[in-house]
């Protein structure tokens, strides 16, 4: 039923749109990256093609046309005390401990490759791929699925462009104006900082070299390797497998991010994940909402930060301050609490991008995820961001710096730092405004993300993984891109030429000297 519609569209537009069949792998268990991975998912299926998706959430109602393969033990892989928010609050560093993120990730693929239901896919020689989507998250391993079905690998990089998801497909970009993905700063850099994103960058590779490489070949040669034997062919170094990407989807955008020069087969579809028409509001919400004489606060920490553990003083600090407000708030919290204000609504479940489509919307209140800070561009309105962990510190620092969001910081002092956000946000109108102006830039796209989306997966099927978009750097070592052998011979020719005009001069002088000598005896 599908093909037919896909290739009735594929004359129209006079492209070619065969059904194919994906393997889609988002093994990392949270929200955020589940509402990623959907993006992917949602768009395949919209053309009719066949798609796998291992997940650790699963669609509830899949359509025919999908397989999910469950690896919801991926939530035991974390160690949720880590994302504690009262431990976050006390963390001296926001984003550190590099080896431990990484490390953890390792771990993610390597439990994930090793899961049952995983196993069973992967011992059957008569699965079939096109394409093999993964969601690349600091480890490369993952890179074997597209080797064992032998097709054509694409990476979805969740992050902004960064040095790391850049470097999939092309040489590391120069660290004195990109930062890396856990990085906090933002380019230009100062003296200081671009010393440390040097730093970080020669670690990185030290690391990679000496650490992570060796022990995720060795995963490679235990996991991968006999599953691409028995299908009688031989295995590539993991060396060559991890950077053999097609193509990188990025979730960024330059509304979002930094205009970086990026390598052809890198695409910018920020914004996939959204879907193009606005759904509904519930209907006691859509009255909540049209009510609000004064326009509604929308209130959400993300997914990660469970109510729960919120500190008692925090909570009752922050149900005074909204009861202050002329606003109305809608704050997303799974807990009940006491003494709730009349302007105040709790809402366990919260219908995000509906909310903020809302023109009675006039603030959000966020922790300042990627996906969150492009749901607030995608429909204009700004933001007080209270970071929290990973990437967030460095999305806020670029959205205060474009002038649509103030920082708050997590503490507990929290809501007498909030109050004062809220005033200026409210009552100055340049944050509005701004944001209006870089959700026009946002939408003033030839395409929609999505359609992109599809565009690129579509043509790396067709094309049997675009080699003609590959960086011809990845072809060219090191110690050629920095000239290193052009150094060695012009030390060779200075050497050579130092020696001869020694040698020469040293003849000259003791022919003179015997000459001399002659004149003396005469
Ligand atoms: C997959 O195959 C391996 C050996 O080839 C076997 O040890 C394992 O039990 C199989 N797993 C499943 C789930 O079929
Ligand atoms: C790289 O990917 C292409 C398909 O995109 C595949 O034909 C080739 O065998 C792969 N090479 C390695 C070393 O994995």
């Amino acid at each position: 039923m599908a093909l037919p519609i896909c290739l009735f569209l594929g004359l129209l537009l006079s492209s070619s749109c065969e059904a194919y069949k994906a393997l889609v792998v988002f093994g990392m268990p949270s929200n955020s990256h589940f509402n990623l991975g959907n993006g992917v998912v949602r768009n395949l299926l919209k053309d009719g093609h066949e798609v796998t998706y291992v997940t650790p959430i699963e669609y509830k109602n899949p359509p025919p046309n999908l397989r999910q393969i469950d690896v919801s033990s991926n939530f035991n892989a974390l160690p949720s005390d880590k994302i504690n928010i009262k431990i976050l609050m006390e963390a001296p560093t926001p984003s550190g401990h590099r080896k431990f993120v990484k490390m953890l990730m390792i771990n993610l693929v390597r439990r994930t490759l090793e899961h049952e239901n995983i196993q069973r896919l992967l011992n059957d020689t008569n699965e079939h791929f096109d394409v093999v989507i993964v969601e690349h998250m600091f480890s490369d391993l993952s890179a074997g699925y597209a080797t064992i079905f032998n097709c054509p690998l694409i990476w979805v990089s969740p992050v902004e462009v960064n040095s790391l998801s850049m470097g999939l497909v092309d040489v590391l970009p120069n660290p004195a104006y990109t930062s890396d993905a856990l990085s906090l700063y933002m380019p230009p850099f100062n003296f200081l900082e671009r010393l440390e994103e040097l730093w970080i960058r020669i670690t990185d590779e030290y690391n990679d070299y000496m650490v992570y490489e060796p022990l995720e070949a060795a995963e490679y040669e235990r996991l991968i390797v006999p599953q691409i034997q028995k299908r009688g062919r031989q295995a590539p170094p993991y060396s060559k497998v991890r950077y053999n990407a097609s193509l990188v989807l990025g979730n960024s955008h330059v509304s979002i991010g930094l205009p970086l020069g990026l390598p052809q087969n890198y695409k910018s579809i920020g914004g996939y994940h959204i879907e193009e028409e606005v759904k509904p509001l519930p209907e006691d919400l859509e009255k909540i909402m049209m009510s609000a004489k004064n326009g509604v606060i929308y209130f959400s920490m993300g997914s990660n930060l469970k109510s729960k553990d919120w500190p008692e003083e925090i909570k009752r600090d922050l149900l005074k301050l909204f009861g202050e407000l002329k606003q109305t708030v809608l704050w997303k919290f799974e807990e009940e609490l006491p003494n709730v204000p009349k302007n105040v609504h709790i809402l366990k479940w919260a219908p995000q991008p509906s909310i903020l489509a809302h023109p009675k919307c006039v603030l959000f209140i966020t922790h300042g995820g990627l996906l969150s800070t492009t749901e607030t561009i995608h429909y204009g309105v700004p933001t007080i961001a209270i970071p929290v962990f990973g990437d967030q510190f460095i999305n806020v620092k670029k959205a205060v710096t474009r002038g649509f969001a103030l920082q708050v910081k997590l503490s507990y002092s929290l809501a007498t730092d909030l109050k004062v956000a809220i005033q200026e946000m409210l009552h100055n109108p340049k944050y509005r405004q701004r944001v209006k102006e870089l959700s026009y830039i946002y939408h003033d796209r030839p395409v929609k993300p999505g359609a992109e989306l599809r565009h690129w997966v579509q043509h790396v099927v067709n094309t049997r993984g675009a080699p003609h978009l590959r960086s011809p750097a990845l072809l060219v070592p090191l110690y050629q891109r920095l000239y290193l052998d052009l150094i060695a011979l012009l030390l060779v020719i200075l050497r050579v030429l130092y020696v001869l005009l020694r040698n020469l001069y040293r003849r000259i002088k003791s022919k003179k000297i015997v000459s001399n000598k002659k004149d003396k005896k005469n």
